[in-house]
């Protein structure tokens, strides 16, 4: 699948996709992205894409023309195209999921107070928020957007049962996870981990991300 984004700082994303999974599936082609720069369809020599909102206030706007330019460079038939927003509706895995069944997915940033209103008529099928906070600028929610969907891309995540115990695959946490080695300040691993029996260590497990759950998120109401 292919994503481009479209922001004011194009290299703001080249460490994060220069690392770990997101980059191997680069490597391997299971996924693609595009940067763009929406300043190269500035109509002026400064390359100046934003000015003062009308009614007044403070910050600036970005005008509509090369936002609207931008996102048409690189949308075609399979697009979808997302402006992420504090005012989307929320990403979770299961919108993720959903996301990682499309081919093309156009992720636009905002910047400063935002983009004006019209070209995100023109040119957007849904905004999408990453939580209930406001962020300087789209480019870190389009990382966790990128990252969150990639994981659902076959091939993606070495072993594709992983996803399937991972939080909120069955609308609750995963369970506590231990490793090497089996006392660690003076705490040993649950003894049930250490018995061999599959049946029992699935239902501790299941319990175990249940409890936790019920106790930090109620409202998932498990
Ligand atoms: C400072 S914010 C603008 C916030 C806007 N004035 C408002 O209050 O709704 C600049 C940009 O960051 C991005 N952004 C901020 N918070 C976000 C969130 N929770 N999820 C996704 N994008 C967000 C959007 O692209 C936004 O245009």
């Amino acid at each position: 699948m292919r994503f481009d984004i479209i922001s004011l700082f194009p290299s703001y994303f080249k460490s994060p996709f220069n690392e770990s999974l997101i980059k191997k599936a680069l490597e391997k082609a299971l996924i693609e992205i595009g940067l763009v720069d929406i300043r190269d369809f500035a109509d002026n020599k400064w390359r100046k894409v934003d000015d003062r909102p009308y009614g007044g206030g403070p910050g600036m706007v970005i005008c509509p023309e090369p936002v609207e330019k931008a996102v048409l460079s690189v949308k075609n038939e399979g697009s979808r195209v997302i402006y992420l927003s504090p005012q989307g509706s929320p990403l979770t895995a299961e919108k993720a999921r959903s996301l990682a069944k499309e081919e093309h997915l156009v992720l636009l940033c905002g910047h400063y107070e935002g983009i004006d209103e019209r070209a995100l008529e023109a040119v957007v099928d849904e905004e999408l928020s990453i939580g209930d906070y406001v962020l300087t600028s789209g480019c870190p929610a389009a990382v966790v957007v990128v990252d969150a969907v990639s994981r659902f891309v076959p091939g993606v995540i070495g072993h594709e049962e992983a996803t399937s115990q991972d939080s909120f695959e069955s609308g609750h946490f995963d369970c506590p996870h231990y490793t090497r080695p089996e006392e660690y300040n003076g705490k040993k691993v649950p003894e049930v981990l250490l018995s061999g029996d599959h049946k029992k260590i699935g239902e501790w497990r299941q319990i175990k991300g249940l409890e936790k759950t019920r106790r930090v998120r109620p409202d998932l109401k498990v």
